[in-house]
């Protein structure tokens, strides 16, 4: 066989190359050249019915349109959200199983020593989707009625007050934490796979309070179900005018909101990463969800952080602060 001029190689090359990513694509499972060409899976890891749930519906329905296929939301809960977000981390890199979790996947690396998976190194972010406040509020028999008395009632009272939260490192746990060490108490915290679940706990009196998210609380509370008691923003918000933020009840360091991203495994191409990202961009412009995310007590990021670079580095930024706040928190 006469050896192959210079040309023939690169040609060879070349072809060689294209192999390899075509071969690399298909040994990922996925085909971007036809993504989407199958429904997707969006895995929520706290319960049905509760924040991070809405949130994701909400987005689910225009990215659906978008993207011609159905977004499939998966409640896979447990243990502060890293069950489900243990599962997507090792899913097929196709773009078929897409995460979507908060502040809880930045707080994780600092509270669970045997975590499953690394937030950064296992995962492609596809783009930040919202940032949610959250507020205090308390079951319709709990005594007290202001933030003031909610304070005092707490501090006077700690042995005996239970609070719900969604697990280890969820947001409502994040916010329990935060609350208790402004007050410098420690009450009786009860463990819930969502705040979900909680809510309804919350309403039926098995539990006190709750520091919970507005995507889940506003609802419950503009129907007298639940006692309202502050926000945990610096500003009041539109759906709650009336509620008084945590500063303006002499607590400001209880301040804390939930931003929420998408997530795709590590090996995804970065084809359909853009294709996702696409998609979210589109649904986050989107007049319905816009109005549905003001309702309760939201709005979509501007569509510069719902972008793959501005979702890493936030993520980073929080591990590192969470890292600093959870490590101090535990005498490090
Ligand atoms: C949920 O969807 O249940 C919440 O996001 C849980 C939490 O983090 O508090």
């Amino acid at each position: 066989m006469t050896p192959a001029g210079p040309r023939k190689t690169a040609a060879y090359i070349g072809a060689l190359a294209g192999l390899g990513l075509i071969l690399a694509a298909c040994s990922s499972g996925a085909d971007p050249a036809n993504y989407p060409e199958d429904d997707i899976d969006v895995i929520v890891p706290f319960s049905a019915g509760g924040p991070t749930d809405t949130v994701t519906r909400m987005v689910a329905e225009p990215m659906s349109e978008e993207l011609g296929v159905q977004l499939v939301v998966q409640n896979v809960d447990g243990a502060g959200g890293t069950v489900g977000a243990g599962q997507a981390a090792t899913a097929e890199p196709d773009g078929y199983t897409v995460l979507m979790h908060h502040i809880g996947m930045s707080t994780a690396p600092a509270l669970y020593d045997d975590l499953a998976y690394d937030p950064v190194a296992d995962f492609k972010p596809v783009g930040l989707v919202t940032e949610v406040p959250m507020t205090i509020v308390g079951s319709p028999d709990f005594e007290p009625t202001t933030f003031e008395e909610f304070v005092s009632h707490i501090q006077e009272n700690a042995d005996t007050v239970t609070m719900a939260h969604a697990g280890e490192g969820s947001a409502s746990n994040l916010c329990g934490l935060l609350l208790m060490d402004a007050l410098g108490v420690e009450v009786t915290a009860v463990p819930y796979d969502g705040t979900g679940p909680a809510m309804g706990e919350l309403v039926g009196g098995q539990v006190d309070f709750m520091c919970d998210q507005t995507t889940n609380t506003t609802g419950q509370i503009e129907a007298g179900k639940v006692k309202a008691y502050a926000v945990t923003t610096p500003e009041r918000i539109e759906a709650l005018p009336d509620l008084p933020t945590t500063a303006e009840g002499g607590q400001p360091d209880i301040e804390v909101s939930v931003w929420h991203g998408l997530y795709v495994p590590a090996e995804t191409p970065d084809e359909v990463v853009t294709q996702l990202t696409d998609a979210l961009q589109v649904a986050l412009a989107d007049q319905m969800v816009i109005d549905q995310m003001a309702d309760l007590g939201t709005a979509p990021v501007a569509a510069d952080q719902a972008t793959p670079e501005a979702h890493a580095t936030l993520l980073q930024e929080q591990i590192e602060s969470w890292g600093d706040i959870i490590g101090a928190g535990q005498g490090g």
